[in-house]
């Protein structure tokens, strides 16, 4: 049986449809970091588990601490979360008013966020024609019409594509001047640190950055995220659902990968490496159209005809998982996406496209 969430990543699922475990299946469909847990992580989760018989630190001070030191903010401007996808649910309480514009293809949380707080949806679609680019006038063509509050997810997913730090100020500057509260989803930005708006949100106002712990530090099972944003904005968020949402280990896994900065480092130099490798030989399929990333995965478009969830089931029965994107609002059921992930697997894969395509 599936789950009722539209996502990647559901290896338990597919692991039972197909008699085997999750460990059988290579996952492409969810991008999380090919080189694993950090070492760091590893004994930190260990060392914590004997504090399990305590109530989790509520105020999530040593974590907050050590975000706003890597970030350069104050601690105050964090707001520490069981993933990020628990910040996407209490976001639209946060900002008054309906209507809600969603930069699109899109994370689906955000609208079935939107849609159960009664809060209208509505995308500004981005072609894959023209490379997902983002036409501030457009954009601000749109905003014109009156908007709430819009989402942008920076870089893209499932595009890939980076927008740089100019342009997102420029974003911010339109949401501002119209009083449309920015929400900035950097749930990919550790491979492109210096693109964060950061700096901007928690001084600024009326906005607030998302990030995700999950992908970067490989804890997806874990769960781990935190928003950045002003701090009259975080004390508001902070202060929605209850206490106690991160438990001990997810918060001595976050301060663990934070130290350390040699993974970090390697994870960025490693990704950059089989990114290219990846989308090189992959660009050599005539069927395929690959589009340029920044991140840790790929989105790629079939043109002979095969849609994206024929070739998923046609890529099954090797184990392999990639996304099929045609619930994506924007894109056509010829899209999917494929995390970057180890040479052997990519080759793998790669092998399995040969055989399907050729
Ligand atoms: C763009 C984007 N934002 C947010 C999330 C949520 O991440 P998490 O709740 O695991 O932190 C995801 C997960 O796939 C995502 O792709």
């Amino acid at each position: 049986m599936s789950s009722n969430f539209d996502h990647g990543g559901n290896v338990f699922g597919m692991a039972r449809e197909l008699g085997t475990t999750a460990t059988g299946i290579t996952d492409f469909s969810a991008s999380i970091n090919p080189l694993g847990l950090s070492p760091l992580v590893r004994e930190a989760v260990i060392a914590a588990l004997d504090s399990l018989v305590h109530y989790p630190d509520a105020g999530h001070q040593e974590l907050k601490q050590a975000l706003a030191d890597f970030h350069g903010v104050p601690p105050g401007a964090i707001v520490v979360a069981n993933g990020s996808t628990e910040l996407i649910y209490r976001l639209p309480a946060l900002f008054s008013g309906r209507r809600a514009l969603i930069v699109s293809p899109a994370f689906s949380e955000y609208r079935r966020a939107l849609d159960q707080h009664r809060r209208e949806a509505h995308h500004f679609i981005l072609s894959a024609k023209d490379d997902f680019v983002l036409d501030p006038r457009a954009l601000e063509a749109a905003l014109e019409k009156g908007y709430d509050a819009l989402y942008l997810c920076n870089p893209g997913n499932p595009s890939g594509r980076l927008y740089p730090l100019p342009l997102v100020e420029q974003v911010y500057h339109l949401c501002h001047a119209r009083g449309t509260f920015l929400v900035l989803d950097e749930a990919f930005m550790d491979f492109c640190e210096e693109s964060s708006a950061k700096q901007l949100v928690a001084a600024g106002d009326n906005a607030v950055i998302l990030r995700s712990m999950t992908k970067f530090s490989a804890i997806p099972g874990l769960r781990l995220g935190y928003a950045i944003a002003n701090e009259a904005v975080a004390a508001r968020l902070g202060t929605m659902g209850g206490p106690w949402n991160v438990n001990t280990l997810a918060l001595a896994a976050g301060a663990a990968a934070l130290r350390d900065t040699e993974h970090s480092r390697r994870t960025i130099e490693f990704i950059q490496e089989e990114r290219g490798y990846l989308a090189k030989r992959l660009s050599r399929f005539p069927q395929l159209t690959v589009y340029p990333s920044e991140v840790n995965f790929l989105l790629l478009e079939i043109t002979n005809g095969l849609t994206a969830g024929e070739l998923k089931e046609r890529l099954l029965p090797h184990r392999l998982l990639i996304r099929d994107c045609a619930n994506f609002a924007g894109l056509t059921p010829h899209f999917f996406r494929i995390a970057v992930r180890t040479r052997e697997e990519n080759n793998l894969l790669l092998e399995c496209l040969e055989n399907i395509l050729n």
